[in-house]
């Protein structure tokens, strides 16, 4: 199955797929944390795109485009595919549309996850995540279960993204008002959109995205 999850920053798209790949085995693809991971390598496309993701505007839609359409065969994609922040405009949506119809696939559902900007930034500044195994966490919404301790690996030490602090957020939410909303009614006039309520409790929000796939997790 191919999903978009489609949400401001901070909305749970990465929570939401993070769950779905662990217990469907849809293959998350986030294209945030590829261009982190870009970054932190230093390589030529790192360099190139660090400056905007500090400022907290959009990357080139022709890199973006060119990152995720070689990755979306990728063998580890053969059961299905999540995208986590990835389209983001309607060019990169275009772009989308036309690599799924030379590969010969499609798209199965889009999930809005619906949250008010003034929850939002209070999701972003208490968000941070297991320097080891990166899975994520809130000072208040997700702790682990043992302070100071990751869930997952046991890992001690945690980050907190650059562009998780109040300046950038307010930058960030206006690029998605501004470019990625309007992919909405592109998917809605598709018939594959569905919107979750993205206020509601992890689970909750868990729970209605099982309903709209088709699937019923833990
Ligand atoms: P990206 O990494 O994609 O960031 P984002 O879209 O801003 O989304 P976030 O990762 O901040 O939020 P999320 O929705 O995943 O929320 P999460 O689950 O973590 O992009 C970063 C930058 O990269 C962009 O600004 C841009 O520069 C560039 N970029 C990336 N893709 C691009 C593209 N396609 N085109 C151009 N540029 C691109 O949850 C947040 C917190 O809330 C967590 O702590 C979580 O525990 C908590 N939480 C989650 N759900 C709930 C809930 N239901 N109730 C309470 N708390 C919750």
């Amino acid at each position: 199955m191919n999903l978009i999850l489609l949400g401001p920053p901070g909305a749970g798209k990465g929570t939401q797929a993070a769950r779905l790949e662990k217990l469907y085995g849809f293959k998350q693809l986030s294209t945030g944390d590829m261009l982190r991971a870009a970054v932190a390598s230093g390589g030529a496309l790192g360099k190139e795109v660090k400056a905007i993701m500090d400022r907290g505007d959009l990357v080139p839609d022709d890199v973006i485009v060119r990152m995720i359409s070689e990755r979306i065969t990728a063998p580890d994609c053969r059961d299905g595919f999540i995208l986590d922040g990835f389209p983001r405009t309607v060019p990169q949506a275009r772009a989308l549309d036309r690599v799924l119809a030379e590969k010969g696939l499609r798209l199965d559902h889009v999930i809005e996850l619906r949250v008010d900007d003034a929850v939002l930034v209070a999701r972003i500044s208490g968000r941070y995540a297991c320097a080891s195994c990166g899975a994520n966490y809130h000072d208040t919404n997700r702790k682990p279960r043992v302070a100071g301790v990751c869930d997952a690996c046991g890992g001690t030490e945690f980050v907190r993204r650059k562009d998780d602090n109040a300046g950038v957020v307010a930058t960030r939410l206006k690029a998605y008002h501004g470019q990625t909303a309007p992919l909405l009614p592109y998917y809605r006039e598709r018939g594959i959109l569905a919107s979750v309520d993205g206020m509601a409790s992890i689970e909750a929000v868990a729970k209605e995205v099982d309903q709209i796939i088709g699937k019923s997790g833990k």
